[in-house]
């Protein structure tokens, strides 16, 4: 009988490489990734065992407070790359490109991408769509940079798809959505995220790929899964979408946390003895006296 392969094939220490997401897919073993936006966070997931993070615009919506992503800047992006790579030391980190990074050239496009590499530290990028993505994701890895597509719901583009809803569903749809997803790794992406898309579309999809596809509200059948940190802890008080599952209720566990530390400050249960600092008697004896 033989042994279960270990989980990586080349990986000993220090960052996961690339290719090892394409081992996975070959042998059928589930692709992790969860967004991440600060430095513990980045932590905790390297903790946890996940394979890529990826520092999401959706950011704009769960940690800032937007009603949508379109805002989001290029230089928050990049701190938050910044932090999360403090953080996170062994998970592939992917930054998002917020929409207005990429859409106006190519040359904006790796422009772009260089400083999310260069200042934040990300290993890889993200971008949206297919059409005219497809030329800057194939302009951004031929600059070097590794590039992961996102195609079904963009949440970028929202507007034009008639809001956040599924896509893929009809079949002139689907074979569009499939036909961008092989066009961008024709183009070089690593990978493809499936956002929002029934599964029938989501497994056909990762059959006509040989790179990765991570699906989130794409059914079981993508090489892998990414949920928003926020969503599937329950830190966040907005609209969470069908398809996340909440692992953790941290938003309850927050609240009741602040609840008994007021409580306690009310009432002059903290701080404690153990909480507070203490001087030589000597030296506070000549305080007080006024001597010193
Ligand atoms: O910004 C983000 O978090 C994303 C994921 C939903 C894939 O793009």
């Amino acid at each position: 009988m033989s042994a279960k392969p270990p989980r990586y094939a080349s990986w000993t220490a220090g960052k996961l490489p690339l290719p090892e997401l394409q081992e996975l897919k070959r042998r059928g073993e589930k692709i992790v990734m969860v967004t991440a936006y600060d430095a513990p966070s980045g932590r905790l997931a390297d903790k946890a065992g996940v394979d890529l993070i990826l520092v999401g615009d959706s950011s704009g919506m769960v940690v800032h407070g937007r009603e949508s992503t379109v805002s989001v800047t290029l230089d928050e992006i990049v701190f938050m790359t910044q932090w999360v790579t403090r953080g996170a030391k062994r998970p592939i980190v992917v930054a998002d490109m917020p929409f207005g990074s990429y859409e106006t050239s190519d040359e904006q496009a790796v422009a772009n991408a260089i400083r999310l590499v260069k200042d934040g530290g990300a290993d890889a990028v993200k971008l949206e769509r297919g059409g005219t993505s497809v030329a800057r994701a194939k302009a951004i890895v031929d600059a070097g940079i590794p590039v992961m597509g996102h195609v079904g719901l963009t949440p970028q583009t929202a507007t034009v798809l008639g809001g956040f809803k599924a896509q893929g569903r009809t079949a002139g749809r689907a074979k569009q959505l499939r036909d961008d997803a092989v066009a961008l790794q024709a183009a070089g992406c690593f990978a493809v995220v499936l956002e929002a898309v029934p599964s029938a579309v989501a497994r056909a999809v990762t059959h006509a790929l040989g790179v990765p596809t991570i699906g989130i509200g794409a059914g079981p059948d993508t090489d892998g899964q990414v949920l928003v940190w926020h969503d599937m802890l329950g830190y966040y008080e907005g609209h969470a979408p069908r398809f996340v599952k909440r692992y953790a209720d941290l938003g309850e566990t927050i609240v009741d946390a602040l609840g008994r530390y007021a409580e306690d400050v009310r009432t002059g249960a903290f701080p404690g003895e153990q909480h507070t600092y203490k001087m030589p008697a000597d030296e506070l004896a000549a305080f007080e006296a006024g001597t010193s």
